[in-house]
């Protein structure tokens, strides 16, 4: 395998597959099966989930309603909700899991404790960070890349619902041009969109390669770890 040990990113408006909001059953399913074929060739996977399909964040223009710190402990909350459907869908498959939030709530996971956590990982269970930071103002993919560094992850997948990153938006623009790898650099100054910048930095600052893949394809994840051109990698 290309990757002893890796951090998933998931979206959590990818769960929704066709529905409005919530959790598809079918998606949830696929990303368990892709998750567990890489687990089952000894890959460490650790994974953060966002909670998009249950509560997306308060914009500006909500503000005046719903506070944007507590909006960002709302959406930390989803994400707890969609890391304990992931865990249970992967546990329906025999994969051994492990929990932990980065708020505390003892009752349904463990606390984030990273030496425990590798600890599992080593054990060869997948370890899955709910509740993002714990902190409001910093995104879940903020939290892949903190968590990513924590536990010394040797690459970031973010799964997407696009194949890569392409030089103008693929969704928009027909003549759009996937690269296979691009820098750190280049990120920059093409303004490429990957993820937020407080993410991003972070990953280039702790030299954290990142590939960007399509996750709703089936097969893709294990054909990443054993060493196929899916995606984009980004790297120094
Ligand atoms: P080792 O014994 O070190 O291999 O790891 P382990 O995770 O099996 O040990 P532990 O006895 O700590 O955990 C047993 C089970 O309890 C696991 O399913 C943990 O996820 C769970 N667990 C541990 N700490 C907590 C906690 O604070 N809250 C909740 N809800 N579950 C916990």
């Amino acid at each position: 395998m290309k990757y002893k040990r890796v951090l998933l990113k998931l979206s959590g408006e990818a769960l929704m597959g066709e529905k409005e909001f919530g959790i598809d059953h079918d998606r949830l399913k696929q990303y368990a099966e892709d998750i567990k074929s890489i687990v089952d060739k000894g890959t460490q996977v650790a994974i953060v989930i966002g909670g998009g399909n249950i509560f997306r964040g308060v914009g500006n223009d909500a503000e005046d309603v719903i506070d944007r710190v507590q909006g960002d402990y709302m959406g930390m909350l989803a994400t707890v909700i969609n890391s304990m459907a992931l865990q249970s869908a992967l546990e329906k498959m025999s994969v051994n899991t492990r929990l932990q939030s980065a708020i505390k709530m003892e009752e349904i996971c463990e606390p984030f404790i990273k030496r425990r956590a590798v600890r599992h990982l080593e054990k060869g269970r997948v370890v899955i960070f709910g509740a993002g930071t714990g902190n409001p103002y910093f995104t879940t993919d903020t939290a892949a890349s903190l968590r990513a560094i924590e536990i010394e992850a040797d690459v970031i997948l973010k799964g997407t619902r696009v194949d890569g990153i392409y030089n103008a938006d693929p969704e928009k623009d027909k003549n759009a041009v996937k690269y296979d790898t691009v820098t750190f650099d280049e990120v920059y100054e093409k303004g490429l969109k990957i993820m937020d910048m407080t993410a991003f930095t972070l990953c280039k600052e702790n030299n954290v390669p990142i590939i960007v893949f399509d996750m709703n394809k089936t097969g893709n994840l294990l054909n990443i770890l054993e060493g196929k051109q899916i995606g984009t990698l980004v790297e120094v």
